[in-house]
């Protein structure tokens, strides 16, 4: 591993534990390039050096050779968070970097880039003890100090040192560095942040980064470094009960089965008993690796592969536990969000959820509210834009096994990602879980969704109409069901227009209530295909985040996408209602197509041209295609 060179946080780790006596630490640095972040780093790599033994070269010999190692375990061994999340596509750019000094080794996550962007920082900060926040001597305390220290103190990072930086530049003024001193400390004192030391510095000359300056005669405290060094090291993970949240299960050959994670909290040996969470079975330790190593017993932050004495069903995203404290399971939560996307968080929309090594489709109820970062006041809202940050409830697809963010970071702390185009787009903490959810339980009826539909002799589905205003939706859902009534079919229409007049009155055309109005609608058709109806569903639908949601609600072949396509300006010329003329002369906001976006379907069932289709064709086209699906009979 070269200095500077792009290594995982566990790599670093298991290097360091290995070379160093010294106690381990994880420090992130907050703050832009333009507070002089780079050169900051960079000098305390540089000026470190001189503090290193000679350990370093075997540290770095033996990095070159990292995966280069023989074994017969060795391929799946060593596995981390960092490289599953890489293996998935999901980009996250922090590069963890190490450096030792007389009394500690310290792993730096150093998020480069995308400055504007809170997620690297978080990213580093979540496994982070120490934080160093950097400011601007000419600048001070900004917004954008205030919400990363907000967020240290969420994620746990309980001691800061201020860095007050380019002191040069204001003179080296006693003053100045004051001035910051106390409106730091001011906004410290309302969160969470048990220790804080402020100094000032002058990276590119050095003063006080690792040496106390002669410039700045009037400061007291000690130089940067030395701060860091007399930082108390992280909380002992090994002390909390046994957690292994499973990565992967290795299967060599047919007599062995290992499963491999890394311990997240506790310790375990050969012949410990372990619950499988969230199954609840039970077993017995009988072999531990790190690495093609067998040994008797591991511990927190250790990359292991342990055998089961039983033959159980595990797989990843289970967790080995104590069967003496286990974890809880639960599938609704209240949590903290940072949002990391320019496009905003929209309560009511799917997100899929990360929680450690499980996966689960995650719905975010209305927000409670969002922090006003500068004043800490909670403030009403029904989205999140980039950088904010806000508390909500969520929904799971399935039940999860966790803990408190503040019991367990691994268990605890999760990220959120935009199902179409895989990007993290959140990040967040569970608090606690709601149990509203157990006291409900789904009730089954003898007579079902088949003995209903067999009555009417049909088969249910939904027929999802999507298009701008104007392309002749209700025009031809319209046709469909006179022909479909004709044929002794038992059908319902919902229709944009006449949702919105009752079940959706309350609702207007935010990005953020469309989100709502379909979810509604695709949850009412589902209730209508299980009354064994034929759904005929028209409404403009502009996201393709809800269209796969509403999708989804139902069985496969159950779902009929009609893209009605009608191009801007045809649909434009018809204003069959007169509403384009409105939005033209700024008379009508987010109208669809105008200044609110509209999501073409990547593959429907039936794309209809408008321009060469007529409606009464088009609903031809429509009937002929759940004739071939076997929805009414072959005509
Ligand atoms: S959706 O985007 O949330 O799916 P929906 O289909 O319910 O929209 O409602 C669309 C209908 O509302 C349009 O056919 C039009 O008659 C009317 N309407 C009023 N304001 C707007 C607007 N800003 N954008 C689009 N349609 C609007």
């Amino acid at each position: 591993m070269r200095e500077g060179a792009d290594a995982s946080a566990a790599e670093v780790e298991r290097f360091v534990r290995e070379y160093s006596a010294k106690p381990l630490v994880r420090l992130v640095i907050c703050g832009s390039v333009d507070d002089g972040k780079s050169t900051l780093i960079g000098r305390l790599l540089h000026e470190s050096k001189a503090l290193l033994d000679d350990q370093r070269a075997a540290l770095e010999a033996d990095s070159r050779a990292l995966g280069t190692r023989g074994g017969d375990l060795d391929f799946a061994l060593v596995t981390d968070g960092l490289t599953a999340e890489r293996e998935q596509g999901i980009t996250i750019d922090v590069a963890y970097r190490h450096f030792t000094t007389a009394a500690r080794a310290f792993i730096l996550a150093d998020a480069p880039g995308h400055e504007q962007y809170t997620r690297n920082m978080v990213t580093g900060a979540s496994t982070a003890d120490l934080a160093v926040v950097l400011v601007d001597a000419r600048k001070g305390v900004l917004t954008q100090t205030r919400r990363h220290t907000y967020l240290l103190s969420l994620l746990g990072v309980r001691r800061v040192v201020l860095a007050v930086n380019k002191m040069d530049l204001v003179a080296y003024s006693r003053e100045a560095f004051q001035r910051i001193e106390t409106d730091y400390r001011e906004f410290c004192a309302k969160l969470d942040v048990a220790d804080v030391t402020c100094v000032p510095i002058a990276a590119v000359h050095g003063d006080n980064v690792v040496a106390r300056s002669a410039a700045m005669p009037w400061y007291s405290g000690q130089a940067m470094l030395a701060c860091l060094d007399a930082a108390p090291t992280g909380a002992d993970l090994r002390a909390q009960p046994f957690r292994l949240p499973v990565q992967r299960i290795i299967r060599p050959n047919q007599d062995f089965r290992g499963v491999a994670g890394m311990i997240a909290g506790g310790a375990v040996c050969v012949g410990d008993e372990v619950t499988v969470m969230p199954s609840a079975r039970q077993s017995r330790v009988a072999a531990i690796f790190v690495g093609d190593r067998p040994v008797g017993g591991a511990s927190a932050g250790q990359s292991v592969t342990l055998t089961l004495a039983d033959e159980l069903d595990v797989g990843r995203g289970d967790v080995l536990a104590d069967p003496g404290a286990p974890p809880a399971t639960a599938d609704q939560f209240q949590a903290t969000v940072v949002w990391m996307q320019d496009r905003p968080l929209l309560p009511g929309r799917t997100y899929l959820m990360k929680l450690g090594t499980q996966t689960a489709m995650a719905t975010v109820a209305p927000l409670k509210y969002k922090v006003n970062v500068n004043t800490l006041e909670h403030v009403a809202a029904r989205q999140l834009d980039l950088n904010e940050i806000g508390v909500c409830d969520l929904e799971l697809s399935r039940p999860v096994v966790f803990e408190p963010y503040s019991v367990s970071r691994e268990l605890g702390g999760f990220i959120l990602i935009d199902r179409l185009t895989n990007d993290t787009v959140g990040a967040g903490l569970l608090h606690f879980a709601l149990r509203r959810s157990q006291n409900v339980r789904w009730q089954r009826f003898d007579v079902d969704k088949r003995a209903r539909a067999a009555l009417k002799g049909q088969k249910p589905c939904v027929v999802w109409f999507t298009g701008l205003s104007g392309a002749g939706k209700s025009t031809i859902a319209n046709l469909v069901e006179m022909r479909l009534h004709a044929l002794g079919c038992h059908t319902y229409v919902l229709d944009g227009d006449n949702v919105r007049h009752g079940l959706n009155k309350d609702l207007g055309f935010t990005e953020a209530d469309r989100v709502e109005n379909i979810r509604r609608v695709a949850e009412l058709s589902r209730l209508l295909v299980d009354a064994g109806l034929i759904v005929l569903v028209a409404f403009i639908s502009p996201f393709r985040a809800e269209r796969r949601m509403a999708r989804e609600l139902v069985e496969p072949g159950e779902f009929f996408e009609v893209f009605v396509d009608a191009p801007l300006q045809v649909a434009e010329a018809r204003d069959p209602k007169g509403l384009y003329k409105k939005a033209r002369a700024g008379e009508l906001k987010n109208f669809t197509g105008i200044d609110s976006p509209y999501e073409r379907p990547e593959q429907p069932e039936l794309h209809i041209d408008t321009m060469t289709a007529a409606p009464v064709q088009a609903a031809e086209l429509i009937l002929e295609r759940l004739r071939t699906a076997g929805v009414i009979p072959p005509g």
